[in-house]
């Protein structure tokens, strides 16, 4: 019988008695250290509302709370075929997304796998692969040409600030990126320069966010939708606030807008908690922080996101080691030595091990690290996996319980995407798990505020949002704040 359904975490029988009594006490400590109750999760959240407060008010604070300038919500009558394009933390992907108007669409899609280097390269060359991989995808669909400028949906997953839809000026880069001559620029006119140096016919038309692609693409065939997220290599919500409740853009918008005029908001609440008031930080998030290209940025992301995640049972594992004599013994740990060489593959596949040896645990040991590890040893690198997968997960939702409560929503579905949230085992159950913690809903009834899988936000969302920006634009409505 073939199960349909998140993917159940194995069932372990397996006992920690072979497991040396020093090295037990230690991830017995390790247990406590990276449990978050459900107290502690109401009390971050309650702080995650003051938050996000802030970032809408005139001073603002850590959450920069970015209006989208999707000011409309679709109705799933959006019809059209439009290019998008995501720049992911580790893919380009270029779609044609056709909207048929009746809450469908078809998509037709290339990834092309963002060379390594590129996180830090010349600004010139990200522009450039980007335009080329759009050259490519123009000629292969379009092959005898088009006679009007395509309209491109840009998804660009960074914090962005926005006074209109066609622009997108980036505050910092984030999840590793460390791209000079970006920060501070409008990215828009830098894609557009090397889109008409390699003589494509395309317009970009709308940036935006993936948190906000996913809000709209999800509300487009789920009117029940309330919020779009990502749990992937970064971390953020986005949702619809109405302009009246934004004080920042007091004074600010053009005259079609009323106090009732819905506007969708990319928090980028990967920085909450910046000040480090209420996040459980551990050593290992310490040295994270300081070890990456922006320190004292995204406390929250980097306790959270897939960029990280390997990351903090490398160094908790190192710890072990080296600092306590407890693991990996008489071995060489050059590699583990160095950083980030465990994506979040490394600790999601260590957790969906089926086998009561960790057989294949040991297998990616060995490949990847060129440790050789015992039994006792693997499974307390399997009950490390948990704590960091579950920490994670209970802590992701407080951005979903804040935006909730917030706006008063007694009963939501929050469209979810991302690799962490679509591979990481368990993540789904933690996460509706931590909601139940947070909103003490009584168990014998179904969870009113329910995390689902999203349409897709960067291809069809971005669609949907440049044909609603096209509309807008064809009435005389304006799309961005006053300019005079
Ligand atoms: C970025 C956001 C993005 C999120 C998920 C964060 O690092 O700042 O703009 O939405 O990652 O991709």
């Amino acid at each position: 019988m073939v199960r349909l359904g998140p993917k159940i975490p194995q069932h372990r029988k397996g006992t920690f008695s072979d497991v040396p009594q020093a090295l037990l006490d230690e991830v017995h400590v390790l247990e406590e250290q990276f449990h978050v109750s459900g107290e502690k999760l109401q009390q971050i959240t309650k702080h995650f509302i003051t938050e996000l407060d802030k970032g809408l008010s005139k001073k603002g604070g850590n959450i920069p709370m970015i209006p989208g300038w999707v000011l409309d919500f679709p109705s799933g009558k959006e019809t059209g075929d439009y290019l998008a394009i995501d720049l992911g933390g580790t893919n380009l992907r270029v779609v044609l997304v056709k909207l048929t108007g009746d809450s469908k669409f078809d998509t037709t899609q290339s990834k092309y796998a963002l060379p390594k280097h590129m996180r830090t390269a010349k600004s010139e060359e990200l522009w450039s692969f980007i335009a080329t991989c759009l050259q490519k995808f123009v000629h292969e669909f379009f092959p005898d040409g088009v006679d009007h400028d395509l309209p491109l949906g840009f998804t660009f997953s960074y914090p962005a600030s926005q006074d209109n839809i066609t622009e997108g000026i980036l505050q910092r880069w984030t999840k590793g990126f460390n791209i000079e001559g970006v920060e501070g620029h409008d990215v828009v006119p830098m894609l557009q320069a090397a889109i008409e140096k390699v003589q494509v016919p395309v317009k970009v038309v709308a940036l935006i966010n993936d948190t906000t692609g996913t809000l709209v693409a999800s509300m487009y065939a789920d009117p029940e939708t309330k919020m779009g997220l990502i749990f992937g290599t970064g971390v953020n919500g986005a949702y619809f606030d109405v302009c009246g409740d934004i004080p920042k853009l007091e004074g600010r918008l053009c005259d079609d807008v009323s106090a009732e005029t819905p506007m969708a908001i990319n928090c980028e609440y990967g920085s909450f908690d910046n000040e480090h008031l209420v996040l459980p930080r551990l050593k290992y998030d310490i040295q994270i922080d300081a070890e990456s290209p922006r320190p004292g940025q995204q406390a929250f992301e980097k306790m959270i996101s897939g960029y990280y995640l390997g990351e903090v049972l490398r160094l908790v594992l190192l710890d072990l080691a080296d600092n306590k004599n407890l693991i990996f013994q008489g071995q060489d740990l050059a590699k583990l030595h160095e950083p980030y060489i465990m994506d979040t593959s490394f600790p999601s596949r260590v957790e969906e091990d089926p086998f009561e040896n960790l057989s294949d645990v040991q297998e990616l040991f060995n490949e990847k690290l060129g440790i050789e590890t015992s039994e006792p040893e693997r499974k307390i690198v399997r009950r490390l996996a948990e704590l960091i997968g579950e920490r994670s997960s209970r802590l992701a939702v407080c951005g979903i319980a804040a935006i909730c409560q917030k706006r008063g929503y007694k009963t939501a579905h929050c469209a979810a995407d991302g690799s962490v949230y679509e591979k990481y085992p368990g993540f789904k159950e933690r996460a509706a798990q931590a909601l139940r913690d947070i909103f003490e809903w009584p168990a014998d009834e179904q969870d009113p505020i329910v995390i689902v899988p999203a349409e897709d936000g960067s291809g069809v969302g971005a669609a949907v949002i440049a044909a609603l920006t096209e509309k807008r634009l064809a009435a005389g409505k304006s799309v961005g704040v006053k300019t005079n």
